[in-house]
């Protein structure tokens, strides 16, 4: 069966520009992987939104002094910017605070509420009388319970990563006036009984089979532990209030307590992965098809959706336990067919840094998807960070090795290849392919290296292997100046002016598959082959029969551009750089 492609990027936060990071570890491997599906012509949807909810959000606007609204639209419209210019294909670019959104997460807790897998329990809160309001999460600093550092925050403690309660700190404070004047409150709230899933969700983990080792360890090393049942609500305004009042009883018979639950909303960690399918509402809305989203998420529909999700590893536990067991439990309570769909492969991905250091956005540090596009052109950018995706083990920055390694295989082998074709054509000749006759052994060979290597990189970008997959596609570059130097064409045109032709034909030719080939991770330069070739640089499709075929396309008297040019990053440019953005962590 031919599978519809569902590909979700983990939802940046809204506040502030995303560093590189961010951009490696889901929105890009997620849009390599949609551009790869399309072009082999497969029904594809790539899934992608702001996560507005939560305290972080809340103090970036504070700090802005903008209202929660207005900062979101406003970096929501930033970050979309931002997306599109690297090249970031989504099908819809949402939002978590949408209609849509709240409507299903609504909709969501009161099935779960009504199958019995939410309690209503009492638990301590700080509350601020000079804010007069609750603090929850990093809305409280103080010190850490475990090692004293003094500016812990509600949620973790930054030193020593602990896991904390707002309400374990020593020495509270309100993060928003800085106030000490606060108190513990009982407050109501809802908890995700996830404790009764264990074995589900293990048996289910058992059928992942496509999940990466990484993933599948992070999962059952929280199974293992013993999973906890979650608080799934905050003493905040900003968010998805709870909807008790709309609750049926539960098995128990018991009514939720209304007046006890009201005032508050939705954690975001509840809300933000439904907003996969959120998204997909608002996409089906914007395109006038409001049913549309229902045969990507839920019923007999989705038995052909093959759902892929991209993600950092700290994302992990939420997709491999939290989201799951939302789906799992509404699934007890939904109809037939109306079961919601679970995910087929997580991918997840390991830390990129900065030069052994952790990118940051509160200092700073690192580059940032605006400050890269200000320095050199997006597929420089694509190009490194596919290539040195830090898939299994966590990988550095450095200007250097990204200097290094943009010049050695975009400009050298890939630029240099489609230069040299192009100009020698032109000097020899004129604006058109030449005929070159019928293609000889040397041409066979070429094709038959083509075949093999294209199959290997085809199963890696299958797989989602994307160093691998890079090697792959620079070796097939390679084949490109290798053909070239082994047909020397500029000792061939004094004798033998054919098998000139017959070489530059087929390296014009070659400009094309590798266009073609390339597309998925540097969408901008294919396109700019495309054009040296005076193609129609929107005609990008997967290779479908024998790679040889792909050879001969491109005919003679085509006509050409004279030149291909892909600038080179200066040493000089990397010296700026490196003082303009800091080098090793002091
Ligand atoms: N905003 C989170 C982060 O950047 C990711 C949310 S993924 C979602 O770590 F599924 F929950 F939306
Ligand atoms: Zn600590």
């Amino acid at each position: 069966m031919t599978k519809r492609i569902l590909i979700t990027s983990a939802l940046p936060y809204i506040n502030g520009v995303k560093h590189l990071g961010n951009l490696t570890g889901s929105m890009l491997p997620a849009d390599v992987y949609a551009r790869y599906n399309r072009a082999r012509g497969r029904e594809t949807l790539f899934i992608c939104a702001t996560d507005e909810h939560g305290t972080p959000a809340e103090l970036a606007a504070l700090e802005e002094g903008l209202p929660i609204e207005e900062y979101c639209a406003k970096w929501w419209a930033i970050q979309k910017d931002l997306g599109e210019r690297f090249g970031l294909s989504w099908d819809y670019w949402g939002r978590s605070s949408s209609k849509q959104n709240h409507n299903l997460t609504q909709h969501f807790a009161k099935v779960l509420w009504e199958q019995g897998f939410l309690d209503i329990r009492s638990t301590r809160q700080v509350y601020s009388h000079a804010d007069k309001r609750f603090l929850p999460d990093r809305y409280v600093i103080g010190t850490c319970p475990h090692c004293g550092y003094d500016r812990a925050r509600g949620d973790q403690c930054e030193n020593c990563t602990r896991v904390l309660d707002p309400a374990d700190l020593i020495n509270p404070r309100s993060a928003v006036s800085g106030s000490t004047d606060i108190e513990l409150r009982d407050s109501k709230h809802l908890f995700l009984k996830q404790s009764l899933f264990a074995d589900e969700l293990r048996k289910w983990l058992g059928t992942r089979t496509e999940f990466s080792p990484l993933v599948t360890a992070i999962a059952l090393k929280w199974l293992d532990e013993g999973l906890q049942d979650r608080g799934i609500t905050r003493d905040l305004k900003w968010g998805v209030p709870v909807n008790a009042h709309e609750w049926g009883p539960n098995p128990q018979g018991e009514k939720p307590d209304v007046e006890g639950l009201k005032d508050k909303v939705f954690y975001v960690w509840f809300d933000a992965p439904i907003e996969y399918i959120g998204a997909t509402r608002e996409w089906a809305d914007s395109i006038g098809k409001p049913n549309e989203w229902e045969c990507w998420w839920r019923g007999g529909a989705v038995d052909d959706v093959r759902y892929v999700e991209f993600m950092g590893k700290d994302n992990v536990p939420f997709h491999t336990v939290g989201f799951p067991v939302t789906l799992l439990g509404a699934n007890k309570g939904e109809p037939k067919d109306k079961q919601w769909k679970l995910v087929d492969v997580i991918k997840g991905t390991n830390w990129l840094n900065y030069y052994g250091g952790k990118f940051s956005t509160s200092q700073k540090r690192g580059v940032f998807m605006d400050t890269a596009l200000e320095v050199l052109p997006p597929d420089l950018w694509r190009w490194y960070l596919v290539a040195n995706s830090p898939e299994s083990a966590d990988t550095s920055f450095t200007w250097q090795h990204f200097s290094e390694t943009v010049n050695k295989d975009l400009a050298d082998v890939l630029g240099n290849f489609a230069n040299r074709t192009l100009s020698f054509s032109a000097s020899k000749f004129g604006p058109t392919v030449p005929d070159g006759g019928t293609p000889g052994p040397r041409e066979t060979k070429l094709a038959d290296e083509l075949e093999r290597r294209f199959g290997l990189y085809s199963t890696y970008l299958e797989d989602i292997q994307y160093r691998k997959a890079a090697a792959e596609l620079r070796a097939i570059w390679v084949l490109g100046n290798e053909y070239l130097a082994e047909g020397a064409p500029w000792t061939a045109i004094r004798e033998d002016k054919a098998k000139a032709a017959l070489v530059i034909r087929t390296a014009v030719n070659l400009i094309r598959l590798f266009a073609v080939l390339s597309a998925p991770i540097i969408p901008n330069t294919a396109e700019a082959l495309m054009l040296a070739l005076k193609l129609d640089p929107k005609a990008i499709a997967w290779p479908k029969g024998r790679v040889a075929d792909e050879l001969n396309v491109i005919g003679a008297g085509a006509s050409l551009e004279a030149r291909f040019a892909f600038s080179k990053i200066t040493s000089e440019q990397v010296a700026g750089w490196e003082s303009r953005f800091g080098g090793a962590p002091n």
